[in-house]
């Protein structure tokens, strides 16, 4: 049983693979698992914005039967009366039996699940983590290449503030030979504890570079990300590093075709939208498989299912 879902390392590969199984089957029969949450209530706390999170986990709660209740902007809670983030949590664990959160300030997640009797899903805190797209990109790869062992993925953008990437490095990491091309602007490099710690060992060989274009043929599969100006002190290098990199398909005559072309979204300018109708871009699949996934998660948390 799953109790929390602060990082992706809170999951064991062999409990990512059966997540990933149970969402093949969820993909299979969705009318096998309509009612399986009946009575069972998601809180959904975003006190950041967000569209896909938010609504694949209200979607996903729907269509397995169970309701949903929560607030997607804190300014209609009573956070603006000064209620803490605890208070908050103890509050809503009344009316409901599991928590989606997301959080501006890193760790907020993993703080409110200290005190929460109820389980509590991080879904994205500040530049840390972001458990629950890992799952969507890697049943996203999993569907797509049909293995994670020995491919080669390019991360491109903002790797410094993209919490997206750090979960995925975490969780690719644990795979044989797979090999990291991290594309960035010196200013937005992954950070160390990310280089040192993640990929560190022996089976994530990694090196780094500014130039998408030069390593294209090599990736198997392309993470692109945008440049997240929220996380920036200061506008004038936000402008000078949003447009750093654009996807175009003439940059793609020289990629594999077998590439997999992946974006957490939302998109601001990092794939031009020509690239939508290449047969390589999976970034809309992987949104829809966003959902399937934590359908999968939520059944699991709750203990109706394996
Ligand atoms: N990928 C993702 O987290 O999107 P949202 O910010 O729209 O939830």
């Amino acid at each position: 049983m799953i109790n929390r879902l602060n990082d992706i390392n809170d999951l064991t590969s062999a409990q990512i693979e059966r997540l990933i199984a149970l969402a093949e089957d969820i993909l299979a029969d969705r009318a096998k698992y309509q009612d399986i949450l009946n009575h069972r209530t998601l809180a959904t706390l975003f006190f950041e914005p967000s569209t896909r999170t938010r609504l694949s986990f209200e979607a996903a709660m729907l269509e397995l039967g169970g309701n949903v209740i929560g607030f997607a902007d804190p300014n209609s809670s009573s956070a603006t009366k000064g209620e803490s983030v605890a208070d908050t949590i103890r509050t809503v664990a009344c009316y409901s039996d599991i928590i989606v959160m997301r959080h501006p300030k890193e760790g907020a997640p993993l703080a409110a699940a200290l005190r929460s009797p109820i389980p509590i899903i991080n879904a994205g805190d500040g530049g840390h983590h972001h458990p629950t797209q890992t799952l969507a990109d890697l049943f996203t790869i999993r569907r797509e290449k049909g293995r994670f062992d020995g491919l080669c993925i390019g991360l491109c953008g903002d790797l410094k503030f993209g919490r997206t990437v750090h979960s995925l490095i975490h969780a690719m990491s644990r795979y044989d030979n797979v090999r990291f091309i991290l594309i960035s602007p010196e200013e937005l490099r992954a950070p160390d504890y990310i280089l040192e710690g993640a990929l560190g060992g022996p089976n994530a060989a990694y090196r780094e570079t500014d130039s998408l274009e030069s390593v294209m043929p090599e990736l198997d599969v392309l993470y692109m990300t945008r440049v997240q100006r929220e996380r920036f002190f200061n506008e004038a290098d936000y402008v000078r590093l949003k447009d750093s990199y654009i996807l175009t398909r003439r940059m793609l005559e020289r990629a594999k075709d077998s590439l997999s072309i992946l974006h957490p979204l939302p998109r601001v300018n990092e794939i031009a939208v020509e690239v939508d109708d290449d047969p390589r871009a999976c970034y809309f699949k992987q949104t829809y498989y966003g959902k399937i996934i934590r359908k999968a998660l939520l059944a699991a948390m709750l203990g109706v299912c394996e």
